[in-house]
């Protein structure tokens, strides 16, 4: 008697949670607590120098976590550089001349290695850098839930199909968002990333030119580092204070000021107008909704367990 309920408390206590953690591969926040403790301190402290050099980091490395989660899950596979015999994602159209950053995932891997050798996934790095640099331009922060692996593969098919478009129309950002298990809630939160970072006139030189749902005075604006012809890599930032997370974006968007055809479709009487509405009027309500719709995006698809690999360099399959 005494001997089975031995065996019955070493199975609960042992046994069960040792296979509860492993086999549901659940991410979790304290993932590295013992492994690598010093791992926010040091991606947050790279993100700190890298912010400061140049704000727009932040702008850009979030952008990075986004393409990575929509191609086939937060996995590190838009890390991964093309070689003469690896295709991978950072020349697909959405990424070619435009996806940056790269530099300082490097750092941070860098830096991580060092402290804890093959233990710390891109993945998790790109989803803790992400967070970092919203915070710090003044967004709300959340929980990064950790244990994500890095993909071995990439595919610059799937990024071409399923990033969106800045030509996209409503019904076909609301079906790109909903093809990864988010609302078009989510979608119309996860789009005031805008609030940060800036776009290449060839991404809106037909919005402001051709459109019409369009603040005549902002469009002249626009066209002053937008020609009609040529000039397709100069910049313009998406809000009046690109490097600020605020609630600029939204407001914005009422004024019909919104830079991509796809930021205005989210503004133009159509299903999104009341949440834009309410953004634009409580910054509060955005950096919270922004905060939980990131926790979500960040959970798309990871590889846990067994599954992919912590590579060594970012950029290469081990
Ligand atoms: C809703 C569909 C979306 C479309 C069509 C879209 C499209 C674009 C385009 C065309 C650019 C400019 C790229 C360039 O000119 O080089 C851009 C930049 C950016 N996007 Fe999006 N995006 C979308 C959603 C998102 C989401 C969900 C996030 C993050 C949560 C995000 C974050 C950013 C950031 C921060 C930048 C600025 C990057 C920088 O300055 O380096 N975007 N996006
Ligand atoms: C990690 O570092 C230790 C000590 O420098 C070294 O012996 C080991 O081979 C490294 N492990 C890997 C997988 O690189
Ligand atoms: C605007 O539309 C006209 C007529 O369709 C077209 O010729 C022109 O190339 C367009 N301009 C831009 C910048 O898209």
């Amino acid at each position: 008697m005494a001997s089975l309920s031995h065996f019955l408390i070493i199975t609960v206590l042992f046994i069960v949670p040792f296979f509860s953690c492993c086999v549901n591969a659940q991410l979790s926040a304290n993932f590295y607590a013992r492994t690598c403790p010093t791992l926010p301190t040091m991606v947050r402290n790279a993100m700190r120098q890298a912010v400061s050099r140049e704000g727009r980091m932040a702008a850009s490395i979030l952008r990075l976590f986004f393409h990575d989660c929509f191609v086939n899950g937060c996995d590190a596979s838009i890390l991964l550089d093309d070689t003469a015999t690896f295709t991978g994602e950072k020349n697909a159209f959405p990424n070619r001349n435009s996806a940056r950053g790269f530099e300082v995932i490097d750092t941070i891997k860098t830096r991580v290695e060092a402290a804890c050798n093959a233990t710390v996934s891109c993945a998790d790095i790109l989803a803790l850098a992400a967070r970092d640099g919203v915070v710090l331009l003044g967004g709300t922060s959340w929980t990064v839930a950790l244990g994500r692996r890095d993909a071995r593969t990439a595919s610059q098919t799937d990024a071409n199909n399923q990033l969106p478009s800045p030509f996209a129309n409503l019904a076909t950002l609301i079906s790109n968002f909903a093809a990864k298990g988010l609302t078009a809630t989510d979608m119309t939160v996860l789009s005031g990333g805008h609030t940060l970072g800036q776009s290449q006139c060839s991404s809106f030189k037909t919005r402001i030119y051709n459109e019409t749902n369009i603040d005549p005075a902002f469009a002249t604006t626009r066209k002053r580092t937008c020609p009609a012809s040529g000039g397709d890599t100069n910049l313009a930032p998406f809000d009046i204070t690109p490097n600020r997370f605020d609630n600029e974006y939204y407001k914005a968007l009422v004024a019909r000021r919104g830079l991509l055809h796809s930021d205005q479709e989210l503004f133009n009487g159509g299903s999104q107008d009341a949440l834009v509405t309410t953004y634009s009027n409580n910054v509060a309500a955005f950096t919270r909704d922004f905060a939980a719709a990131m926790v979500k995006m960040s959970a798309i698809s990871p590889l846990t367990g067994t599954n992919g690999e912590i590579r060594k360099n970012c950029r290469l399959v081990n």
